[in-house]
């Protein structure tokens, strides 16, 4: 196993610069996702640091090694693609020992190896089929044992579960995370999904135009983030954003949103200042009107079962809370709703950054 060091990561093409400068260690045996929306740099750091992609400035190392100029083969990571990239002339078996007959294993080693990824991967009954009688998890299935037996320190994967129908999705999620728990290998895993980052990463990186805004903890990343774009990007349903004007009565702060005023705890800004107030859907309740901090109008509204998802109109603005689905609503209805003030984020209008009530 291995670690794997970025510092001042820069990539360009020609006059574009995709990466600008990314700095970032992912330790021995950790699992980090790489996030963010689509073309942010996501695969370019990925082909980087499997050798798939020139780098253009920075050090890369892998195991303290600096690997720059290394051919990828050279590495000792293995890479799983979106579309799997299995040969479609060879059986299973055959796609998942490739790697190792051209490193000249014996043929008895190499089934050992190809039965053991298989057993765990379980794909043991396919072995014989070719690539195209395969379902598209059994195609993954079978890309990531010829991942697994050659035992490299690093497994990278690009998008891996994005051909997949979202039932399937959620299965092989549960498998990486098991498969990851079993060998403890060093991996670094692109998605744009942020589900996906929050329930498989020890760690999220996320990127935004070629750059590393917010590393952490899932829970950090969800609970505090950094800035607007990761508050809004992490999250399911979106962050609500709402314009609002700071105002003063007495040494209480109030929150202005259109005609209603919320009490809030201070913030270090001016009176009649706009400031971007964001609220998740899941910290917002149902109430009577006369309790209500906020009483928009039911725009639409989502019975989910588990949850009921109302998207309100305020004065102009939307409103998404995601409610106990035993509260009953009709659209077109004026509704009550609640939250405690310290579930709400700050951002500035301006640049998005963060602001930290007092
Ligand atoms: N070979 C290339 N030549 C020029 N520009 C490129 C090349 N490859 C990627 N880019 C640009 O670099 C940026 C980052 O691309 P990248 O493929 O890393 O994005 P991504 O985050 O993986 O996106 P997606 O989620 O869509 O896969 C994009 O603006 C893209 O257009
Ligand atoms: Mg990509």
């Amino acid at each position: 196993m291995a670690e794997v060091r970025l510092e001042g990561i820069v990539k360009d093409y020609g006059s574009f610069r995709a990466i600008h400068g990314v700095d970032l260690d992912v330790g021995d045996g950790e699992f980090v996702v790489f996030v963010g929306p689509s073309g942010c740099g996501k695969s370019t750091l990925l082909r980087m640091i499997a050798g798939l992609e020139e780098i253009s400035g920075g050090r890369l190392t892998i195991g303290g090694r600096l690997v720059n100029e290394v051919e990828p083969r050279d590495r000792d990571v293995a890479m799983v693609f979106q579309d799997y990239a299995l040969y479609p002339h060879m059986t299973i078996a055959e796609n998942i020992g490739f790697g190792l007959r051209m490193r000249d294993w014996k043929k008895r080693d190499i089934d050992r190896k190809v039965q053991e990824s298989a057993r765990i991967l379980q794909i043991e009954p396919l072995l014989e089929r070719r690539p195209a009688q395969l379902s598209g998890g059994q195609r993954q299935r079978a890309a990531m044992g010829r991942a697994i037996v050659r035992e490299p320190s690093v497994f990278l994967f690009d998008e891996p579960l994005s051909n997949l129908d979202a039932k399937l999705r959620v299965e092989m999620r549960t498998q990486i995370k098991r498969l990851h728990a079993m060998l403890g290998t060093t991996t670094v895993y692109v998605t744009h999904d942020q589900t996906e980052a929050l329930t498989l990463a020890d760690r999220v990186v996320v990127l935004d135009q070629g750059r590393v805004v917010q590393q952490g903890h899932p829970l950090e990343l969800y609970e505090r983030p950094n800035c607007r774009f990761v508050g809004e990007f992490i999250g399911s349903p979106q962050m609500n954003i709402l314009d609002a004007i700071v105002d003063r009565t007495g040494s209480q702060t109030v929150l202005r949103v259109g005609s209603t005023s919320v009490p809030t705890a201070d913030l270090p800004l001016r009176t009649g200042t706009h400031v971007d107030v964001g609220i998740r859907p899941e910290h917002i309740y149902w109430t009577s009107l006369d309790d209500g901090l906020l009483t928009p109008m039911v725009d639409v509204y989502e019975p989910l079962g588990s949850d009921t998802m109302a998207i309100c109109d305020l004065e102009g603005q939307e409103v998404t809370a995601r409610l106990d689905p035993k509260v009953r609503i009709r659209p077109k209805e004026r509704i009550g709703l609640g939250f405690d003030a310290s579930n709400l984020h700050f951002f500035d209008p301006r640049d998005g950054a963060r602001i930290d009530a007092g």
